[in-house]
């Protein structure tokens, strides 16, 4: 058996863009993957197929909204549901596939099947066993259900199920405000079913911005999402074709009933370790399940690496992405490092909400005198021509030093703007750094520039 310097256990983000990054490093690298194509959760039944569909629902949100208002006369398009699976079969394999050639200019070598740890040292892959130096282990995450809920994939479904429906559902309940509910929420909403989201907190996308949280639930609701909050999900019972959600109103305690035709449980996802043989090697795990690592994101057992949603920290592609290549520099013996506090979350819906740093609500619990300059997209021209005014742009300075501390954009191509504010903030710059760039009319960035002049002397279009 070839004897590597690095075996990669896991194909997605974290570990595809790692085992690349070491075979570039000049370390002799294999990644093992047991899916049928590579890529992940994200490429496969995450990220990429989502997006995907988010696209697709949204152009017929806008020839059925915004079309006429144009002068574009017609009927709006019907949905063709197995066109549209189709289109987003055809994305995912295009992604997955050129993977699959990445891997190949690098000359890293996919072992394909379930992999395990035997020892510090040794991967198993069904009968073979190979020897490696290093282990990164980037097994991912999987959907976390509740207690009293059985999924069938079918009428009581995760995202998986969600983004592979037979047919539109006529009604959608779905568990949980976070990210996964709302895209695909939005997406079932927009191609017609009602949707209803059962969030067991008061408020939706928790941790996110205050401000941003209600102002995204009232475009939500005006989009015909319902929401009930402050509902604890006791159980989901299974009917026929349909299935029923009980649920408590934390309130007052009562007992209350919603049936559907599909149930969508985004209730979190937990990292996926099962079958590599950590607690024989005595690899240390978190009450949460995540690998335990160090600064280097090796764990307490040396030689073996950690990365991405199998560890702490936001699941989110891009970190995976950040730590695969981090890890790999440290295995070459250079010195990888990522920003923690630099790491955007975005939500693709429309509008979309883009975050990064602190938010007001961080700042005031820790004391912190900072100034809030906001700027609505109402006031830019390019996102008043494009029905796209909706939503804000907020950066929060330090007092001070008018350095920026965070952002929360809801609004058109939040999750793009976003990055302005992320080289802002990884060169250390001042609110006043970006008012004194020019930046080019007109372009939604335009808004990024008022909310910074709005920490100073005023935005100009407010
Ligand atoms: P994964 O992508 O989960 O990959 C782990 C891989 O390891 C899997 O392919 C698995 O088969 C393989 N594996 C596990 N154990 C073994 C083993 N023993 N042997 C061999 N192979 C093994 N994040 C974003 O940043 N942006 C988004 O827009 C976004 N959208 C999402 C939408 C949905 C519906 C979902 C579910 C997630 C989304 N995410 C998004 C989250 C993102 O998918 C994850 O954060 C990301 O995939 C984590 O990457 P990873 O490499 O750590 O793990
Ligand atoms: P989440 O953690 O974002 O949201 C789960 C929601 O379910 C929370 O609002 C929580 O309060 C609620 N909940 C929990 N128990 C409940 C109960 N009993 N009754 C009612 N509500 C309940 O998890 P989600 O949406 O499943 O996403 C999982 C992960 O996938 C996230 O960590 C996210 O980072 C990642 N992801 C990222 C995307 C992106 O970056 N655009 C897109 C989709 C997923």
């Amino acid at each position: 058996m070839t004897a590597y310097d690095v075996i990669v256990i896991g194909g997605g983000p974290g570990g595809y863009v790692s085992a690349i990054r070491c075979a570039q490093l000049g370390l002799k690298t294999a990644c093992v993957e047991g899916r049928e194509a590579l890529g992940g959760t994200c490429l496969n039944v995450g990220c990429i197929p989502s997006k995907a569909l988010l696209h697709a629902s949204h152009q017929l949100h806008e020839a059925q909204h915004n079309f006429t208002k144009m002068g574009l006369m017609g009927k709006s398009p019907s949905v063709d549901w197995k066109q549209m699976q189709a289109y987003k079969q055809d994305v995912i394999e295009g992604n997955t596939k050129g993977i699959e050639f990445l891997f190949k200019k690098n000359k890293v070598d996919w072992i394909k099947g379930w992999g395990s740890i035997p020892a510090a040292g040794k991967v198993q892959v069904g009968d073979d066993t190979y020897d490696t130096k290093n282990i990164i282990i980037a097994s991912g995450s999987v959907p976390s259900s509740l207690p009293g809920i059985e999924i069938d994939e079918e009428v009581v479904v995760t995202s998986t199920g969600a983004l592979s429906l037979p047919k539109i559902p006529k009604k959608m309940t779905v568990i949980g405000a976070g990210v996964i509910g709302l895209e695909l929420g939005s997406v079932y909403a927009r191609l017609g079913s009602e949707v209803t989201v059962v969030e067991f907190l008061d408020a939706i996308t928790p941790g996110m911005d205050g401000e941003v949280q209600k102002t995204f639930q009232r475009i939500l609701k005006k989009q015909g999402i319902n929401f009930v909050m402050g509902a604890a999900v006791q159980s989901v019972e299974r009917l026929k074709t349909k299935a029923k959600v009980n649920y408590k109103l934390r309130k007052d305690d009562s007992d209350h009933q919603i049936d559907a035709d599909v149930v969508l449980v985004a209730t979190g996802r937990k990292p996926y370790t099962d079958g590599l043989g950590l607690e024989a090697l005595g690899v240390a795990l978190s009450e949460r399940g995540q690998i335990k690592t160090d600064a280097h994101w090796q764990t307490n057992v040396a030689g073996i690496y950690a990365i991405g949603d199998a560890i702490d920290g936001p699941m989110l592609a891009h970190k995976a992405e950040d730590e695969g290549i981090a890890a790999a520099e440290c295995i070459a013996g250079k010195h990888g490092h990522v920003n923690y506090d630099v790491i955007p979350g975005v939500i693709y819906t429309h509008p979309e909400v883009a975050n990064v740093g602190k938010t007001e609500e961080q700042l005031k619990a820790e004391g912190r005198a900072y100034k809030a300059g906001k700027f609505m997209f109402m006031g830019n021209g390019r996102a008043k021509a494009n029905f796209a005014a909706d939503g804000f742009v907020k950066i929060l300075a330090d007092a001070e030093t008018d350095r920026i501390l965070g952002a929360h954009i809801i609004g058109p191509s939040a999750g793009d703007l976003i990055h302005e504010i992320c080289v802002a903030m990884e060169f250390g710059a001042s609110a006043q750094d970006i008012t004194l760039t020019c930046h080019a009319h007109p372009t939604y960035s335009e808004a990024v520039r008022e909310a910074a002049m709005a920490c100073g002397d005023g935005a100009i279009h407010a």
